[in-house]
């Protein structure tokens, strides 16, 4: 049996657990800070099992050692930006932690393929590839799937066809500037730009990039998690099952799409060496403006956290 680990035992992390298991990918251990809070999840997770019909073996604990020797290593450990707290003190807060977490687990399993889904997304994949000076094909963020996950269904509920038809590619960073690319959009291979007018299209393309605020929104507290943490387990599938996947990822551009040196989503291939290659695709002059201010708000706020960094 393969073996995830996945840090933080919060909301998207013990949903990733959830739908790793009951795919029955992958035995799961759930690391926290947090006394009883992964030991409790995971319990009842086993619970569940006999109920979801699958014998994966889900353990719960604050200690690393029980992550030794993963295939995988997610890492969702960090907090939410609360009020009054800006930007940078969550920036600060997050990059200690994941580079805390990180450090700590590829000791133990120098082997394993991340995934990141702790926020500023974009940033902290580029700082655990920093830390665990793992090649980049190992190092991956998650946004892009549930950025695009996103967008599919609201094409869906739009034109009233089953989801299972609609794809996106949503390209670009994981925040305002994300980058929906509507010709790469389809219901059954049709382009959505044959199915809608265009300010429907962008209309659905702005709801997208606000996905994330529209349920923090309703929630109140906290943000979204079923979306990211099924996201998480599509990759954790096209990874263990070596599919090949075309998934829009965080990956590491050096020189793809005019871009160098900077963690951003596009379109890449995954399968069991982690990221196998990024797809070059021809973009707009539009499309492309586009990728590179996303790239560089991203390359901004690298800068800004190793200035937080050093100054710990
Ligand atoms: P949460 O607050 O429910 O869970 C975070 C967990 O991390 C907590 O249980 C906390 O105790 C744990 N933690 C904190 N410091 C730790 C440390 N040093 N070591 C181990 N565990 C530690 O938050 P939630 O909702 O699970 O979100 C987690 C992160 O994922 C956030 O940064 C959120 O913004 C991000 N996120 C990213 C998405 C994406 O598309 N990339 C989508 C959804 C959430
Ligand atoms: C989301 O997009 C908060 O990044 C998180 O839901």
């Amino acid at each position: 049996m393969n073996k995830v680990t996945v840090v933080g035992s919060g909301f998207v992390g013990a949903t990733v657990a959830q739908y790793v298991a009951d795919k029955e990918l992958a035995d799961v251990v759930v690391v926290d800070i947090l006394e009883g809070i992964p030991q409790g999840k995971s319990l009842d997770m086993m619970q569940a099992a006999p109920i979801n019909g699958h014998d994966c073996n889900l353990i719960g604990t604050n200690d690393y050692a029980e992550t030794k020797n993963s295939d995988i290593v997610v890492i969702t450990a960090g907090i939410a930006r609360k009020p009054g707290m800006t930007r940078d003190d969550l920036l600060k807060i997050n990059a200690n932690i994941v580079k805390e977490v990180a450090e700590k687990t590829v000791k133990l399993s120098p082997d394993a393929i991340y995934i990141v889904v702790t926020n500023p997304l974009d940033v902290m994949t580029y700082l655990t590839w920093k830390t665990t000076k793992l090649p980049t094909s190992r190092v991956i963020g998650m946004a892009g799937v549930l950025d695009s996950a996103r967008f599919q269904a609201f094409i869906g509920m739009e034109l009233g066809f089953s989801v299972e038809d609609t794809k996106a590619m949503v390209l670009g960073g994981h925040g305002d500037l994300m980058v929906p690319i509507p010709r790469f959009s389809t219901v059954n291979g049709i382009p959505i730009t044959e199915l809608m007018p265009a300010d429907r299209i962008e209309a659905l393309a702005e709801r997208t990039r606000n996905g994330g605020a529209e349920i923090v929104g309703l929630l109140k507290a906290g943000s979204a998690y079923y979306a990211p943490g099924a996201s998480v387990a599509h990759m954790v599938e096209a990874i263990l099952r070596d599919k090949n996947r075309l998934l829009p990822c965080a990956v590491y551009a050096d020189g793809e799409y005019g871009l160098k040196d900077v963690y951003i989503g596009l379109p890449a291939v995954l399968g069991r060496e982690g990221m196998k290659k990024i797809v070059e695709l021809k973009l707009t002059a539009e499309e492309s403006a586009a990728l590179k201010k996303s790239a560089d708000s991203i390359k901004e706020n690298i800068d800004q956290m190793n200035k937080l960094l050093v100054a710990v």
